[in-house]
């Protein structure tokens, strides 16, 4: 990489989807070239039920769709600051108001205030709820805390596999290996061979909302922009609300999800054991079938839970900074100039309000459209040499993204201390200096630093 801190100076203003995106076309090509891939695959790693249902919805008749919010732009005035704050408060989103194209009657009038959807997200499960036969935790909010409900944790989970003639194949019942179960003989165990392993710690998801509205073509103008040695991915994933509609990936270490009602139910089933609608069948332990433990029927949950936990998240306030001195403003001139700004972009328009996304399974809220957000991420996945060897799926098309990580979003980053998906880093430094890979150059720069810049950079990142 041969780029000036000069270069990268331009990147910290705020992106915003325009109309007519030469984008699409291309994204389009990538995107037959995977359904081909998909096609094609003849020899499966074997996994869970829940993948093999993913990668069926992900079919032939996708299409990504247009997220431009159409007749809606010219009506677009200049985007306004998302409301932020740790307080366990609405960001303004009328739970009741949003149009929820794909639910029916019944689950439409379910819908809930901020506080009795938050009250869900805090639920502990129990096993009469469906809980198990083999999870994680019992509520969201046991690994979505910190410092409120919604934040991120200290709680890692672990994902396993192996690789033979360079292909992975996940665990036997997939790569994530569930911590507990409801019966002492149904525990997973991780197999010897299985020598492909990760820790990921919990993601926050305050603020979600505002990530999940940022129109496809945002992201991929984010991606052009970026110089080619440090360019980015971007995940195409299906819309599970939405009959498997492709969308750009932003939720999660690897962007494995775009919409936040598609992650509720992969959470509810992978992270709590309760099936849904949308994840309708149970997790094996270790590839050995478990229903006989499972006294409840399937779907355990109707739905409903999932539409809560998506507009609890939806309602959420974005992550608040803290103090803004003037050597943090002086960290953060730094942070631009050495292009830790092109991964982690400081500014981001969500789509206008009435923009269809996820698929047109939801449209962007009024409190929610034409919002300036500060996530410090592009959203895009990169190979900064930390990878975990473990790809969003063991098929051709996701391959690549066995190295990838996606650019953590640095908002609430003080809130944090155990840095990168694995939690493994202790500090800020220790994170800084793992990156290499598309991040090598700009890591280079960071150590060549002044100490007096390095400390300006470092609060800086205190304040974020
Ligand atoms: C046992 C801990 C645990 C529980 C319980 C849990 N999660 Fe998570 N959550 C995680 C971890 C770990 C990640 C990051 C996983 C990854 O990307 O591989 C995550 C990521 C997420 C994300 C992505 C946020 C982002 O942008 O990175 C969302 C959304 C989410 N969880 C929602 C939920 C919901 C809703 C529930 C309850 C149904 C839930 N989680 C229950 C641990 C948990
Ligand atoms: C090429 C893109 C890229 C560049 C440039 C980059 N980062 Fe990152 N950063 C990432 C990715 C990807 C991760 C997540 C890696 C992982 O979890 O394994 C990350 C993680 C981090 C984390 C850990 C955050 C957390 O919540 O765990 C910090 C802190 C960080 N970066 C700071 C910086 C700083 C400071 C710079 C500039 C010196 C920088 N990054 C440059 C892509 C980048």
């Amino acid at each position: 990489m041969t780029g000036s801190p000069q270069k990268h100076a331009a990147a910290p203003r705020a992106y915003r989807f325009r109309r007519h995106s030469v984008f699409v076309p291309a994204l389009a090509a990538t995107l037959v070239a995977a359904m081909v891939a998909i096609a094609s695959t003849q020899h499966r790693a074997p996994d869970t039920r829940g993948d093999e249902r993913r990668r069926q919805r992900f079919n032939h008749d996708n299409v990504l769709h247009d997220e431009d919010g159409g007749e809606n732009r010219r009506d677009v005035r200049d985007p306004t600051e998302a409301p932020t704050g740790f307080d366990n408060a609405t960001n303004g989103m009328d739970p009741q108001g949003p149009p929820y194209d794909s639910l029916d009657e019944d689950t439409v009038v379910a819908l809930r205030s901020f506080n009795d959807n938050r009250f869900i997200f805090e639920e502990v499960e129990t096993i009469d709820d469906g809980l198990g036969p083999t999870y994680n935790g019992q509520s969201c909010r046991e690994c979505h805390q910190n410092v409120v409900t919604g934040g991120a944790s200290q709680v890692a989970e672990h994902r396993t596999g192996r690789l033979l003639q360079g292909q992975f194949f996940q665990s036997l019942g997939g790569s994530l290996v569930h911590s507990r179960a409801t019966h002492p003989d149904i525990t997973e165990l991780v197999n010897f061979e299985d020598d492909v392993r990760t820790f990921r710690i919990s993601t926050n998801t305050l603020g979600a909302g505002f990530v999940e509205a940022i129109a496809n073509g945002t992201l991929l103008a984010i991606r052009d922009q970026q110089p080619a040695a440090m360019r980015g991915t971007a995940v195409i994933v299906p819309v599970f609300e939405a009959n498997g509609v492709a969308r750009v990936g932003r939720f999660g270490w690897k962007s494995q999800h775009a919409s936040l009602e598609s992650f509720s139910g992969d959470a509810y089933l992978n992270e709590m054991g309760i099936t849904s609608p949308l994840f309708p069948d149970e997790n094996t332990s270790t590839g050995r079938d478990v229903t006989s433990y499972d006294t409840v029927d399937d779907p355990e949950d109707d739905g409903v839970d999932l539409v809560a936990f998506a507009n609890f998240m939806r309602s959420t306030k974005a992550p608040s900074r803290g103090p803004i001195t003037d050597e943090v403003r002086a960290g953060e001139a730094v942070f631009t100039a050495v292009g830790c700004a092109t991964c982690h972009v400081p500014a981001i328009v969500t789509a206008p309000p009435g923009t269809r996304v996820n698929g047109g399974a939801f449209r962007v809220p009024a409190a929610l459209g034409n919002k300036v957000i500060h996530p410090y991420s592009d959203f895009l996945v990169h190979d900064i040499g930390s990878g975990d060897g473990i790809p969003v799926l063991p098929t051709p098309e996701y391959a690549e993204t066995a190295n990838q990580m996606r650019t953590a979003p640095l908002w609430a980053l003080r809130t944090r201390n155990r840095l990168m998906h694995d939690g493994l880093s202790f500090t800020k430094e220790e994170a800084i200096l793992r990156h290499g890979g598309q991040a090598a150059a700009v890591r280079d720069r960071f150590n060549a630093l002044s100490e007096s810049q390095k400390i300006q950079l470092m609060r800086f990142l205190d304040s974020l």
